[in-house]
């Protein structure tokens, strides 16, 4: 019998091999339900013996550290960029100036992903670090996040792996999994990604992990970064990453001529076209690294690479007519509605036209022929109108003065593009929109689809959200498609709603510019909605965080009898609006870093980084990742990057070592 800590052992690099397999390789051994068994074999022998778990386990994929911040990293070398070309000629070009020279030469074209891009470190074979690009010089500490990534492994597998080992790459989202995020986003009532690199991109920044976790993102390196390796060639190295477990594109080709280098580029612009992630072009790189270094670099990039990029994708199609929709907040979105046409493998119908200026812009008249693109963007643009084949008598579209839902004389803001309906509790569309807002996951959290809050309010039962609380189990049964124990779910889950947290609900009352984090901010200095309702818009903007904008609207909003009469309507049906009543103590509580803004940098000994969050949190005080002008000061520990510490002399920025940030604040010192 092994002992526990073999059998950990052993269960692990089982689980490494079988997630290698599967999401780097894709030809997995075992069923998905064989993996489970393992996994659940190993979190087992984890809850019994926490001591042995490491942060490397497969186990730790999932979040356990519910509140990362960024911290900004210095690259070890700097992340540069390429030089974009569109045509042919330029490659030529490249080409030609590469070879005089250097002769014959080997040049690797790979594809080019359309993520983010990120540096990962592994010391001693085991994932240490993960910094995204940032500015090319200092990145964000995501580590956190990208070890939510099945396909990047914890641990690199194998013997004789070099002490440091860096690998640099793409983070995507798969288009699959960004159509899910995004019918998810919807019936939530959230706004969509754009396409997925948006959606990559936000999901890195993700604070929490488990909403990491749950977004399957995935990665492909393409650079391999050890010091002292002794392989010349850039593909032989990328060989080699992908033996550690790395996962490399096998969608790469050296060549030797200009003519496979064109067959290669010319397969590729239809062939990515089937691939299940975003490309945007090719990247040719010189293979051999000494060759790079002789060839060189200017400020922005290599000189030994180019990127070629496609062109998107453009067809014709004839605009049938405009349709004008309302959201939750009123504003007005002109939607083109297009004879169907097929590009880049789907059917496009529909095509945003933004706002008035916009449709004034392209100088838009009736039944035009319009140029539809979709480049890396997934909801298609009208890029152009073909005047050719305007028909002579064509009316221009005109932007509608008054709502297309409830008639009332729409209203432009000043300094917004956007023509909105200020009938706000009024406007069926806004009604039903703040309806769905409110009950979204994050708000109020009741299970009730759009369609249900449409039948409700068509019948009359609900005709703002404090209705949602009257409703009764006939109303309910009344309508299509609901039967006792649907009913009994939906008035359950109102029931339920009472009891969210105040942040959440006081997010669900769609207060405009109040998103979550506002919301989360504003209950941290008031503790009730009737202290937030009494505030002044002066008041309001000396809250870290809350500006003009956002004050005036939270003013306005409050200043409404119809929002007055609501709130007081939630409070009496029993809906939480204010901060629970901690035993005794909160009020006592001293929080002596309100206001303040501080960054940690460094490492400590008497707290970890994450601890030392917590406390500043706790305190009043707020953590921040870069530093700035706005910074209070730096909670400095040993190993402070030079950069950073340049950089906090130059902007005359304090630095606290961890014995004076404990006396600040008054903590027990046990050095
Ligand atoms: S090589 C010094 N290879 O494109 C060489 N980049 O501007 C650096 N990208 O931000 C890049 N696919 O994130 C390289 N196969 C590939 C790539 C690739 C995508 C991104 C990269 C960089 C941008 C280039």
């Amino acid at each position: 019998m092994p002992g526990v800590e073999e059998r950990i052992e052993q269960l692990r690099s089982e689980i490494e091999q079988h997630n290698y397999r599967y999401y780097v390789l894709s030809t997995p051994l075992i069923s998905d339900v064989e993996f489970d068994r393992l996994m659940q074999q190993l979190i087992d022998l984890e809850a019994q013996h926490p001591e042995l778990i490491t942060p490397t386990s497969p186990t730790q994929r999932v979040g356990s550290d519910r509140n990362p911040s960024f911290v900004s990293v210095r690259h070890s070398v700097p992340m540069l960029s390429l030089s974009n070309t569109y045509n042919y000629d330029e490659v030529r070009e490249f080409w030609h100036r590469l070879h005089s020279g250097n002769g014959s030469l080997t040049l690797d074209c790979e594809l080019k992903f359309d993520g983010l891009s990120i540096a990962v470190v592994y010391l001693n074979g085991e994932l240490s670090q993960a910094i995204t690009r940032g500015d090319g010089i200092e990145g964000d500490d995501v580590t956190n996040n990208i070890r939510t990534i099945r396909s990047i492994p914890l641990r690199l597998l194998g013997e004789n792996i070099p002490p440091r080992v860096e690998v640099r790459g793409e983070i995507l989202l798969p288009y699959d999994e960004f159509e899910r995020i995004n019918s998810q986003r919807l019936a939530e009532g959230k706004d969509p990604f754009a396409n997925p690199r948006n959606a990559a991109s936000g999901t890195l920044k993700q604070l929490d992990t488990s909403v990491v976790s749950e977004r399957r993102l995935d990665a492909f390196f393409y650079y391999l970064l050890v010091n002292g390796l002794d392989i010349d060639s850039h593909a032989e190295r990328l060989h080699l990453a992908k033996s550690w477990g790395i996962k490399v594109s096998d969608y790469s080709a050296q060549c030797s001529t200009l003519e496979d280098i064109y067959a290669f580029i010319d397969h590729w612009d239809t062939a990515r076209r089937s691939l299940p992630f975003a490309t945007d072009g090719i990247v040719l790189k010189v293979d051999s690294l000494a060759l790079q270094q002789t060839i060189g670099f200017t400020a922005k990039g290599p000189r030994w690479a180019i990127a070629y990029k496609y062109q998107p994708e453009r067809a014709s199609t004839q605009l049938i007519d405009v349709s004008y929709q309302v959201g939750r907040t009123g504003i007005i979105t002109p939607v083109a509605n297009l004879a169907p046409i097929l590009i880049s493998g789907t059917v496009v119908r529909r095509a945003t036209l933004h706002n008035a200026d916009f449709i004034l812009s392209l100088d838009l008249h009736q039944k035009d022929y319009v140029y539809v693109e979709k480049g890396g963007e997934i909801i298609p643009k009208i890029a152009g109108v073909d005047k050719s084949l305007r028909q002579s008598d064509a009316l221009p579209i005109v932007f509608p003065s008054t709502c297309p839902d409830c008639g009332t004389t729409l209203i432009k803001a000043e300094g917004e593009v956007g023509y909105f309906c200020p009938n706000k509790l009024g406007c069926p569309m806004q009604i039903k929109g703040s309806i769905e807002h409110y009950t979204q996951r994050k708000a109020a959290d009741i299970t009730i689809g759009p369609e249900t809050i449409d039948a409700l309010y068509s019948r009359g039962f609900v005709k703002s959200i404090c209705d949602l609380y009257r409703l009764t189990a006939d109303d309910i049964l009344s309508l299509d498609g609901f039967k006792e124990c649907a009913t009994g779910n939906l008035l359950g889950s109102i029931e339920q709603s009472k009891s969210r947290p105040f942040p959440a609900i006081l997010f669900g009352l769609g207060i405009r510019y109040v998103g979550e984090n506002v919301a989360k901010i504003l209950t941290r200095t008031f503790n009730s909605i009737e202290t937030l309702m009494e505030a002044s818009q002066e008041e309001l903007q000396t809250i870290d965080g809350i500006g003009e904008r956002i004050a005036e609207s939270i003013v306005s909003f409050f200043a409404d009898e119809r929002n007055q009469k609501i709130i007081a309507a939630l409070k009496e049906f029993g809906v939480t609006l204010s901060n629970p009543v901690e035993e005794g103590i909160s009020e006592a509580i001293s929080r002596p870093l309100e206001g303040k803004s501080i960054v940690i940098s460094g490492t400590f000994s008497q707290h970890t980084r994450d601890e030392y969050t917590q406390i500043i949190e706790q305190l009043g005080g707020k953590k921040v990742s870069s530093i700035s002008q706005k910074t209070s000061f730096i909670l400095a520990g040993e190993d402070m990057g030079p950069s950073k510490r340049e950089k906090a002399l130059s902007l005359g920025i304090p630095l606290l070592s961890e014995d004076e940030f404990l006396a600040l604040v008054d903590l027990p010192n046990t050095k």
